[in-house]
């Protein structure tokens, strides 16, 4: 079954064909990260035009790149939420067209449920029940993942998502958007152990996370230094707050696993492309004698290609969407 599979949820217009859920045909990716740059920050307005310009050809890029015509696809796939209204509108109206035009099934998928299958690409033997952390720009959940279909989430952030707290401490930083590479890169020179920030453990399981405090942390101890006139050793900065932040990340991910008595934790979204996030996972899995899996670097942020998977998974369970389909920022998991 060949999947043709839409994402727009965010600042990347996405397209990609994949059969039978795993084998990944095309991956079509266009960023927006250059354009949003001179903002700090995603603009959503803007997010949203730059969609409506680039998604046809995106859709079509998938396609050729595969030697396909939408004749050869069984189903169209997109991501309807949640994410920014706007972005995600552009995909679910572009989806919603062809299906209507080339009679194709129309398969909704949940973007998180996009980024977890994304595991199952590169790992075809990687299977349900696991236990899976999700940390993007927008979410920081721990996920049980008890079949291919049923979710159950175990945690999540009180406040600011693991990604978003990247952002924003980057730009205090000076160091740009995005801001977990930007932070990945600078701390490589800096020492993780030089400032303790703080590691909240939130929710009556302590499971949950706070990325607020943490990020509250780093700019007051920037602020600080600039009134006191001192020099920041940003290295030092970036990589105490790195620490922090993998900390909690891979302990509350590690103790989920533990108590919940699974053998297999997965790593998902775009801050799993953190390189210290996921060798301290790795290490953790293999104290405690677990499996761990994460996707490549290019499948952890938002792509189309987890999206076909997922939708490969949602298909057979039945799941279809008509012309009244809409865009939902805050679907829930
Ligand atoms: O999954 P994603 O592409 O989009 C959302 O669904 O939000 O995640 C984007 C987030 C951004 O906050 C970005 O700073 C973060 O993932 N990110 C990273 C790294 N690469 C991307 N965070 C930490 N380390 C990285 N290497
Ligand atoms: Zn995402």
């Amino acid at each position: 079954m060949r999947i043709l599979a839409i994402e727009s949820s965010c600042d990347e217009t996405a397209a990609a064909v994949v059969e039978n859920g795993t084998t990944v045909l095309s991956n079509v990716i266009n960023t927006q990260i250059e354009l949003h740059k001179e903002f700090g920050g995603v603009v959503p307005e803007v997010a949203s035009r730059k969609h409506i310009e680039n998604i046809s050809d995106v859709i079509d890029k998938a396609l050729s790149d595969c030697n396909m015509t939408l004749d050869d696809v069984d189903a169209i796939a997109v991501t309807y939420g949640p994410g920014l209204v706007g972005a995600l509108l552009v995909g679910v109206s572009a989806a919603k067209g062809l299906s209507f035009v080339a009679k194709k099934p129309l398969v909704p998928v949940h973007h998180i449920k996009g980024h977890i299958c994304a595991n199952y690409i590169e790992n075809p033997d990687f299977k349900p029940p696991f236990i899976c952390l999700v940390a993007s720009g927008g979410h920081s959940h721990i996920v049980h993942v008890k079949d291919y279909n049923t979710y159950e989430v175990l945690a999540k952030t009180s406040d600011d998502a693991a990604g978003e707290a990247f952002d924003k401490v980057s730009r205090v930083l000076g160091l740009g958007y995005p801001g977990g590479p930007a932070i990945q890169e600078c701390a490589k020179s800096g020492n993780p152990h030089a400032i303790r920030f703080p590691r909240v453990n939130m929710g009556e399981s302590g499971f949950d996370f706070s990325f607020s405090g943490v990020k509250t942390a780093v700019i007051n101890y920037i602020h600080n230094a600039e009134q006191k006139g001192i020099e920041i050793n940003k290295p030092d900065v970036a990589a105490s707050f790195q620490e922090a932040v993998t900390d909690v990340l891979s302990g509350h991910l590690a103790e989920c696993a533990i108590k919940y008595g699974t053998k297999k934790i997965a790593l998902a979204g775009g801050v799993a492309a953190n390189k210290p996030l996921r060798e301290r996972c790795q290490a953790l899995a293999a104290e405690n004698d677990m499996e761990f899996v994460c996707p490549s670097m290019l499948l952890c942020t938002d792509n189309a290609a987890m999206i076909g998977c997922a939708a490969y998974f949602e298909y057979q369970a039945g799941a279809r969407a008509d012309m009244s389909l809409n865009a939902i920022a805050n679907l829930p998991l």
